[in-house]
């Protein structure tokens, strides 16, 4: 089994895919910025009789960066799964918010997701063979601040390679979950007691929906039944409409809560 590199593997959906990834006999390489955390999570996982290596890295940074390019693109070890998925929300809005805490956000949810994945696919194609699991979100189909913004190139992004790779054995996937319960809000400071219970998913849900949608093939992967619906309301739904609903939300609580 090939090795998976997994971004902000130590907690939420990106612990979800390293531990079944590694669960299905993947060696993994974990990534994220708390290095105890880290290690005291690839030890977890070495139990499983994987081998789990740690890069401590902040991908708002291009140091940090760097490093996990490098492991990338290693040839000797190749990397067969790559799964973008580190990220976080900002809780103001964009007028008078922090043009910083903005641009973090970018580094990690775009900029990141571009430079990892063009390390990767030279390595990918060659073989001929791999997969890249970007996780987006549900968010990049609606007006939801910046977040969306970053989430929807995300997906085309996701959507554009999967074509470009046609024919090669390598795949891209899109992961686009709608609220999951992770450590996401709560890091964000976001209030969420008004979301209702029919609209949470386990992160277990959305990783087992995401490797079956890869394993099809399938460019696009949403996670339960009522975000299958949502999605396509919205993906299908004229823009004024998605826009109207976009503004009553904004007179609402905080954006980006997904
Ligand atoms: N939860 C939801 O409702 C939801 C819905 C749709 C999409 N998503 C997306 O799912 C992905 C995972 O989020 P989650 O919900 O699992 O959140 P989470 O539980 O807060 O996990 C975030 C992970 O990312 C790492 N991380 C954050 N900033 C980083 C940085 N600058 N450099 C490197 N690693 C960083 C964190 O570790 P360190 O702090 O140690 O770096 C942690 O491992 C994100 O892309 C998010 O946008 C989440």
């Amino acid at each position: 089994m090939g090795t998976a590199l997994v971004t902000g593997a130590t907690s939420g959906i990106g612990w979800e895919f390293a531990r079944t990834l590694a669960s299905r006999g993947h060696d993994v390489c974990l990534v994220a910025r708390d290095e105890s955390r880290l290690e005291q999570r690839a030890e977890e996982l070495r139990r499983l009789r994987v081998d789990a290596e740690c890069i401590s890295a902040d991908l708002c940074e291009r140091a940090g960066l760097a490093r996990v390019e490098e492991r990338l693109s290693d040839r000797l070890r190749p990397v067969e799964i790559l799964v973008n998925n580190a990220g976080f929300g900002v809780p103001h809005r964009f007028v008078g918010g922090s043009i910083e805490d903005e641009q973090r956000m970018l580094d990690v949810l775009v900029t990141a997701v571009m430079r990892l994945s063009h390390a990767v696919l030279p390595v990918m194609v060659d073989r001929g063979t791999g997969a890249i699991l970007n996780v987006s979100s549900v968010a990049g189909w609606i007006t939801g601040g910046t977040y969306s913004a970053a989430k929807a190139w995300v997906t085309v992004f996701s959507e554009s390679l999967s074509i470009e790779l046609a024919g090669t054995g390598v795949h891209v996937t899109a992961v686009c979950p709608g609220f999951t319960h992770t450590e996401f809000h709560q890091r964000a400071g976001m209030e969420m007691d008004a979301v209702p219970e029919w609209m949470w998913l386990d992160a277990q849900d959305v990783v087992d929906t995401a490797l079956r949608d890869v394993r099809k093939g399938r460019p696009v992967s949403v996670a339960g039944p009522q975000y299958k619906a949502l999605s396509l309301a919205a993906q299908y739904m004229p823009r004024p409409l998605v826009r109207a609903l976009g503004s009553r939300r904004a007179g609402g609580q905080a954006r980006a809560s997904h």
